[in-house]
């Protein structure tokens, strides 16, 4: 696989970016009337103005040449048609397949995919039928209130993101809880208050082999079977989601209450399937079906859109163009939507554990920086904290603004004032304010210095018409796509997560001693030894 930093088409934007860099976008806003209009584009419901970005024309081209010289359109069909492109583990990458619609055919490796696709989609939709209506009871005949989700990463951060950000649409009484942490804060937490007649808890775990669910998946039986009397109630308290049957039901659930998946959906891009069930059960089978149809909206807007009108393929090119040419170190993604307070949470596991890699996938290694650091909180909490930082501040840090039209509910006018500061916020981060104008309002000649917006600060803002399952379901498929197209040009493995093995592998080694009354082995690292020396006294081991 070629290097894509020694193609023309890198050099070409390398050249560019000498002679462009300094281009503020007050000069370039004021050379083209038509910026605006050129520089949005719509996918699905998704309204993007990418306008206020350090970027004309020319750029935009050569973006475009750099995309299509990194082969993405026909990587996009090998990941459409389930070619093994997560190379490292010889599997196909298939989370689009999640969300066809029925009708749609796809076999690959001799596996009907959208036919097994509908039959879980459809298992789930019973399943969560029954416990929405109470047809599904607990060990003492009581119907279910609360579902407990334990998993975590790829099957705790997708429910538990959805959930919060579908919070309008929970219809059947039913409330969700997401443990995810070895911290036996994180369980205890969770279960306070919780009658165990009453508790489901769906044992989300992908290979069923992870530590931090299997042990709180064991306090939670112990929990349930003390509070209920009996290792019966087992059955009618514990489901499990996992491609994994044969850990399941060592586990001691009944494989008829699984819900499978497949080895094509990497644990980050598996929401939208079985990992989805706690959420189908709070907002029922119909509004996860249309969150379903939203990312399908995006999947095609991907697939069939020409590149330079393709939403992912230009955010992701834009995200390039600074990560590798500006050196900007870091994203923000900005909601402004209280629901979506998990989402850039969400995003951070799509991203870094998808494209944080050194080696391209044929093993060499990387020449410039990969994987985009998203981050953020919602507006307008972020603003009194660290929008200073991205006013005032030395480093560049481009940013998505995400706003909706429609509030699900507004007492006092209160959401035209959050969307006016999001609007004001990319406003003053592109324009900013000059010492002349500063000067010019009587401000003392020392404090001026202080108060200059130095502006020309990068954002995307994607204006939604309301969050709702279908909305949301778009917005995540977006970002996925974004960090598909930011992998393939840098040329990189998106999905797989070698680099998060040897941790856990050290954590299993060190954990005896750490609760040992042995003397401590002899480390390789004294840093390690002294730390396991200090924390055994402390415990008064
Ligand atoms: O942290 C690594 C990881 O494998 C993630 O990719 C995954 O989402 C998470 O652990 C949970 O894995 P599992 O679903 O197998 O428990």
């Amino acid at each position: 696989m070629a290097d894509i930093t020694q193609t023309p088409e890198w050099a070409a934007l390398d050249k560019h970016y000498g002679e462009f860099a300094d281009r503020t976008l007050r000069e370039l806003f004021a050379d083209d009337p038509q910026r605006a209009e050129r520089m949005s584009l719509t996918a699905g419901d998704l309204f993007l103005d990418y306008s206020k970005h350090r970027a004309g024309g020319e750029t935009m081209e050569l973006l475009l040449a750099l995309a299509a010289k990194s082969g993405l359109r026909d990587r996009i069909e090998a990941m459409f048609t389930g070619e093994h492109i997560n190379v490292s583990e010889d599997r196909a990458v298939l989370h689009v397949a999640l969300r066809m619609p029925r009708d749609a055919r796809l076999v690959v490796d001799g596996q009907v995919v959208i036919a097994d696709v509908h039959a879980v989609l459809d298992k789930m939709a019973a399943f969560a039928g029954r416990v929405r209506s109470q047809e599904w009871r607990g060990h003492t005949g009581q119907p279910i209130k609360t579902v407990v989700n334990i998993g975590i990463g790829g099957s705790d951060l997708g429910p538990a993101m959805a959930y919060e950000a579908l919070r309008d649409f929970l219809d059947a009484g039913i409330e969700a809880r997401f443990v995810s942490n070895i911290d036996p804060a994180d369980i205890t937490g969770a279960l306070r208050g919780l009658d165990p007649a009453t508790t489901l808890f769906v044992i989300s775990s992908k290979t069923f082999t992870t530590l931090e669910t299997l042990t709180n998946a064991r306090v939670a039986r112990d929990w349930l079977v003390s509070g209920l009397g009996s290792a019966d109630a087992v059955a009618k308290h514990f489901v499990a989601v996992s491609t994994n049957a044969e850990k399941v039901a060592e586990f001691g659930i009944d494989t008829a209450n699984m819900f499978g998946f497949w080895d094509w959906v990497g644990g980050r891009y598996s929401y939208d399937g079985a990992i989805g069930l706690s959420l189908m059960i709070a907002v029922g089978p119909e509004r996860f079906r249309e969150m379903l149809d939203g990312f399908h909206t995006i999947d095609e807007h991907f697939r069939t859109a020409p590149f330079e009108a393709n939403m992912p393929v230009l955010m992701a090119l834009l995200g390039i163009w600074y990560a590798d040419f500006f050196g900007a170190e870091t994203r923000a993604v900005l909601p402004y939507s209280q629901r979506l307070h998990r989402f850039p949470a969400y995003l951070q596991q799509l991203t870094m554990e998808s494209n944080g890699k050194s080696v391209q996938a044929d093993g060499t290694p990387v020449t410039v920086q990969t994987g985009e650091i998203f981050w953020g909180e919602p507006g307008t909490n972020g603003q009194h904290a660290f929008y200073q930082l991205l006013h005032q501040g030395t480093r560049l840090v481009p940013a998505d603004f995400i706003g909706f039209a429609e509030p699900h509910e507004d007492p006092a006018g209160m959401h035209d004032i959050l969307t006016a500061n999001l609007l004001a916020q990319t406003t003053a981060l592109a324009f900013g304010k000059t010492a002349e104008e500063i000067a010019a309002e009587g401000t003392p000649p020392h404090v001026v210095p202080h108060k200059v917006m130095p502006g020309n600060r990068p954002t995307s803002t994607i204006l939604v018409p309301r969050l709702t399952p279908h909305t949301l379901g778009q917005l995540v498929a977006l970002y996925e796509h974004i960090v598909f197209v930011e992998g393939t040009v840098w040329g990189v493995d998106s999905f797989d997560q070698w680099g998060v093995e040897l941790g856990k592998k050290m954590a299993l080694a060190l954990e005896p001693a750490l609760t040992s009354e042995q003397p401590v082995a002899d480390y390789p690292d004294a840093s390690t030894a002294q730390l396991v020396r200090r924390y055994r006294k402390l415990r008064g081991r």
